[in-house]
């Protein structure tokens, strides 16, 4: 039986007859014996095995190089060596799988840029091996969230024929051969059909059926922007409550971070402990200091008013009817406010067709919420109820009504006033680890130009 290295780690006491399997790390010899340490991902620590010469296997330790896969078995022993509460010495060693000198990640110390071309190995180093366990902690940490808030997760679809955002930032899904937009009544739907960039129109019907819901789910967006926050693929949770305005869905959104903030501070300290060393040295104080305060809240003109008034030179200009840039986002939240902000209250035009028209006529109850490091990692609105009203929105939008027409019917048949948001998975996972581009806190990144792994 196999004992992962990170219970072996946590041992209240020495033990015999211990298997562990793994991969080494690096490998010393002495005189008569040799170290190894052995890493099975379980943790970002490794396990030091001492080999005597005698130990069965011992022949072919001059094979436990680096990168090498291994079965030890041995007993536990206290270690006398500094730093590590145990180490294993080995009765018997097995060599499972050979590495030769070609292993790339034979140094420590490799480039972010370097790993990503190595996206299969990479989660055998210590930062992406941390990064990767977080990210897993952290999806659980979500449905333990909404399901202890009674939120019901739904599974919206992958495959689309609405454009939720009319961004127009689709890419298309067809088994037509040739130019697929010429006769999309052949294709396989027998319509235009493409992946989806939100769960949110789906989501709200559910909402409006069982109160409460969120989706948790991959996303596509064909921008083609090569920015170190914006990926071809990401991962989406999409909350959507009935009965609630735009303060609820703010509120919501603020507890949901913190929550987030603190399970990784609660269920992944040694790992952001890495970050901090290595990537973020104010990542714990900013996690800390995020769940000390309530998060600042200004209307979008406020927003505007406090850009101009700056005194600050901005690449984008700024003015009233244009959205946020990024660098404009970094400001308020990083520079000027120095905390996680919410800006709520966007002008119409900027906004897509579903947000709920306020009653000045000129802005719509959207909110985005922007983190220092990152800017925006929450948009959300509270949705266009009224019936007459969201046709007007889909005209404004110069939208199709009938392409829309179950999403409208929800206002036919029991309408209520309803709201959500977006978070972005891995804009949330690179806030939370410091880790500053999208590309390492996903697997396999998709970006333009790049879908190789
Ligand atoms: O602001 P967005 O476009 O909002 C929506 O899609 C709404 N339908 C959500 C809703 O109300 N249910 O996207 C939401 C979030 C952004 O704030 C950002 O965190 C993330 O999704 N996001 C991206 N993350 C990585 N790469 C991209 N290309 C992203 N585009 C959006
Ligand atoms: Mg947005």
């Amino acid at each position: 039986m196999q004992t992962l290295i990170k219970h072996i780690l946590h041992a209240t006491e020495a033990a015999s007859g211990i298997t562990v399997k793994g991969w080494v790390r690096t490998r010393r010899d002495s005189k008569g014996f040799s170290f190894l340490e052995l890493n099975d991902g379980s943790s970002l620590a490794n396990l030091q095995v001492v080999v005597d010469a005698g130990v069965h296997g011992f022949d072919q330790i001059a094979h436990f190089t680096t990168g090498a896969s291994a079965v030890v078995e041995g007993k536990l022993v206290a270690s006398p060596a500094q730093g590590q509460k145990w180490e294993l010495y080995a009765t018997r060693l097995e060599l499972i799988g050979l590495a030769d000198a070609t292993y790339p990640l034979q140094k420590k110390g490799h480039t972010a840029e370097f790993l990503r071309t190595i996206a299969h190995l990479r989660p055998r180093s210590n930062l992406y091996g941390a990064v990767f366990r977080v990210r897993s902690k952290l999806a659980f940490a979500v449905h333990e969230f909404f399901q202890s808030r009674d939120f019901v997760y739904v599974q919206t679809p992958i495959i689309t024929a609405s454009d939720c955002e009319g961004a127009g930032e689709m890419f298309r899904v067809t088994t037509l051969k040739g130019k697929p937009g010429d006769q999309p009544q052949a294709d396989f739907f027998g319509r235009p059909t493409y992946l989806t960039v939100s769960g949110q129109l789906e989501g709200e019907t559910f909402a409006c059926a069982l109160s409460n819901i969120y989706t948790f789910g991959p996303t596509f967006r064909a921008e083609n922007s090569n920015t170190a926050r914006h990926a071809a693929e990401f991962w989406m949770i999409e909350p959507e409550m009935a009965f609630c305005d735009l303060q609820g869905d703010m509120d919501l959104g603020e507890e949901f971070i913190k929550a987030m903030a603190r399970y990784a501070l609660e269920h992944c300290a040694e790992d952001l402990a890495l970050f901090v060393k290595f990537v973020d040295k104010g990542l714990n104080d900013r996690l800390q200091f995020l769940l000390d305060r309530p998060f600042v809240r200004v209307p979008y003109t406020e927003a505007i008013q406090i850009l101009n008034t700056s005194g600050k030179k901005f690449e984008f200009p700024v003015s009233y009817g244009q959205n946020l840039q990024s660098e404009h986002e970094r400001f308020l939240t990083e520079e000027h406010f120095k905390s996680p902000a919410s800006i709520y209250n966007y002008p119409r035009e900027i906004k897509p067709f579903y947000m709920r028209l306020n009653d000045d006529q000129k802005t719509v109850a959207a909110m985005d919420v922007l983190v220092p490091g990152i800017g925006e990692v929450i948009g959300g609105a509270q949705r266009e109820e009224r019936h007459g009203q969201l046709l007007e929105n889909m005209k404004a939008h110069k939208l199709n009504e009938q392409d829309y027409w179950w999403y409208s019917d929800l206002r036919k048949y029991g309408t209520v006033p309803h709201a959500g948001f977006g978070l972005g998975f891995e804009r949330l996972l690179m806030f939370l680890t410091g880790i500053p581009n999208i590309r390492d806190v996903i697997p396999f990144p998709r970006t333009p130009g790049n879908a190789e792994f």
